[in-house]
């Protein structure tokens, strides 16, 4: 990468919307572990580099620490919260613990508009979050805005190149935050900016030419945006050595098998196979009701047949994935960095001990809407790129109980019915997912003057930012009735449909 900001995570939550900020500013970004050596740096190369916040203290005995050496290398740093805490005590300055902390907006008063506070006005609103504080600038510092409980809220060294301050930038309730960063790149450390897709595009293309060498690359493919986006960037790099792998698990909407052939084979064709293995899954899952342990056959399966079909690729060496910076962050505690573990995720299902494969992420510095972006760099169709998530176990934890190949055929009608609908009413997509849900229970009804005693499906169409937190859809009445009465009419075997109307938490997207 030509330009490069290093920002040395300490564990924040909010590293990466630092590292956000700064792509958003055209420069590029990259997280690094808060240990990394100054000789790794070195690599980097970076024109600037960041020292994120963090939950630590730096009174706790094995608080995160950095190679002091960086300080010595002449590029400017700015420090964040923790950040400017463990300047202070690295150079020599004096931190204290807050009693109680400062937790919310706050008004610094900026008495020197230098360097990071350029054209700045002399009162800022901005965002504390913090317990201890820098009482005493390191030698050589001079304090540049405080506020009346944290007197030395922003600090910089004589020659203007280190900073600390005690807010985050980062963030919304700081407004002239995203101004702060901007003027650290660009006015402290004059970097040039002008970064885009585009450039990554470029630059991972040569990165993964360089990596791959002469091998091969096999990239699992599940026909969602990130690991179609994945493999049409390897294949940009390295053309027809890349091999994508389809798993069809039988377990899938209607139509989608289909639709993942004739995307990648006319519309942005490359070198793709759909591996058939409906049968394999529905034999393993007859007979299972628990959804966890659906969930472990799914997976286990999975990694099997995908395994098989890899090993039929002659000079393989690497495993490429479509794993985003959150997925990291999720799994990996932020780059092996100190923050709490928050859930386990893999991509493909949980991977072997013994991975015969070096894996290849080559979108795992990026948030999902800038994947979206590069996907569209990269010419990808936009009707893939707007595609909604789907659950690795498919239609199997929207079976409730044993998945059988009937209640699947009942399933897909159903669902697709609902598709239909909601896409003609939705036209902004505003509904962040929907699908339909078929109940192992039976109800009775009458059609024409027959008793009838059927299946009963359930609507759910859920409103999300990220799938974290979810409301039920507010769909007009009318919609809800057409989609009903319609499976209740077309679907064989179902006469009654009701609509989820619960959010997440306490329920979850999904029912299983
Ligand atoms: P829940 O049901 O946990 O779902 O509220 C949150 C989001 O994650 C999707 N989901 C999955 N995605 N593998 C995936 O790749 C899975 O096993 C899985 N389970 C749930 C779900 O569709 C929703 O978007």
């Amino acid at each position: 990468m030509e330009e490069t900001v290093a920002v040395f995570d300490f564990g924040s939550q909010t590293a990466q919307l630092i590292a956000r900020r700064i792509r958003e500013l055209g420069v590029y970004c990259e997280i690094v572990r808060h240990d990394t050596s100054r000789d790794e740096l070195l690599e980097l190369g970076p024109a600037a580099i960041i020292l994120s916040g963090g939950p630590s203290s730096v009174f706790e005995p094995r608080h995160p620490r950095m190679d002091r050496r960086i300080l010595d290398m002449g590029v400017p740093v700015l420090g964040i919260c923790y950040g400017m805490q463990l300047l202070a005590e690295i150079m020599g300055g004096t931190v204290e613990r807050g009693e109680g902390g400062e937790y919310g907006p706050a008004r610094i008063d900026v008495e020197d508009p230098i360097g990071i506070f350029k054209d700045m006005p002399s009162s800022l609103n901005v965002w504390m979050s913090h317990g201890d504080h820098v009482t005493k600038t390191p030698e050589g510092f001079r304090t540049l805005a405080g506020t009346p409980t944290c007197p030395i809220a922003a600090m910089a060294d004589s020659g203007g190149k280190i900073y600390g301050i005690q807010f985050h930038p980062e963030v919304v309730h700081t407004p002239r935050g995203s101004d702060i960063i901007r003027n650290f790149l660009f006015n402290v450390a004059s970097c040039r900016g002008g970064w885009t897709m585009g450039r990554f595009v470029d630059e991972s293309v040569k990165r993964i030419k360089a990596l791959v060498g002469n091998h091969n690359v096999i990239c699992g493919l599940s026909g969602g945006v990130d690991s179609s986006v994945a493999a049409a960037l390897i294949n940009r790099a390295i053309g027809d050595r890349m091999k994508a792998i389809f798993v069809d698990n039988g377990l899938l909407r209607k139509g989608e098998v289909e639709e993942i052939r004739s995307m990648f084979t006319d519309d942005y064709p490359f070198n793709f196979q759909i591996v058939d293995a409906a049968d394999l899954f529905l034999d393993e899952l007859k007979g299972v009701v628990d959804p966890e342990t659906k969930r472990k056959i799914i997976g286990k399966t999975f990694i099997d047949v995908f395994y098989d079909a890899a090993s039929d690729v002659k000079g393989a060496k690497f495993l490429a994935q479509g794993t985003l910076y959150p997925d990291i962050i999720e799994s990996r505690s932020a780059n092996g960095g100190p923050s709490s573990t928050i859930k386990s995720h893999h991509n493909v299902g949980g991977l072997p001990e013994d991975l015969n494969f070096e894996l290849l992420e080559p979108l795992k510095e990026l948030f999902k809407d800038e994947v979206r972006l590069l996907g569209k760099e990269l010419g990808l169709p936009s009707k893939l790129l707007a595609r909604q998530p789907f659950p690795g176990p498919g239609l199997a934890v929207r079976i409730i109980g044993e998945v059988t190949r009937d209640d699947l055929a009942i399933l897909r009608e159903a669902d697709l019915i609902m598709r239909e609908e909601i896409e003609s009413y939705d036209e902004k997509k505003e509904i962040w997912q929907f699908f339909a849900v078929l109940l192992p229970v039976k109800s009775v009804g009458v059609m024409g003057d027959e008793r009838t005693y059927a299946n009963v499906v359930a609507l759910r169409a859920v409103t999300s930012l990220d799938a974290m937190t979810a409301d039920w859809a507010r769909i007009p009445y009318d919609v809800l009735g057409r989609i009903s009465s319609r499976i209740i009419n077309e679907v064989n075997g179902v006469n009654r449909v009701v609509y989820d109307i619960s959010s997440k938490p306490p329920s979850t997207i999904e029912w299983e």
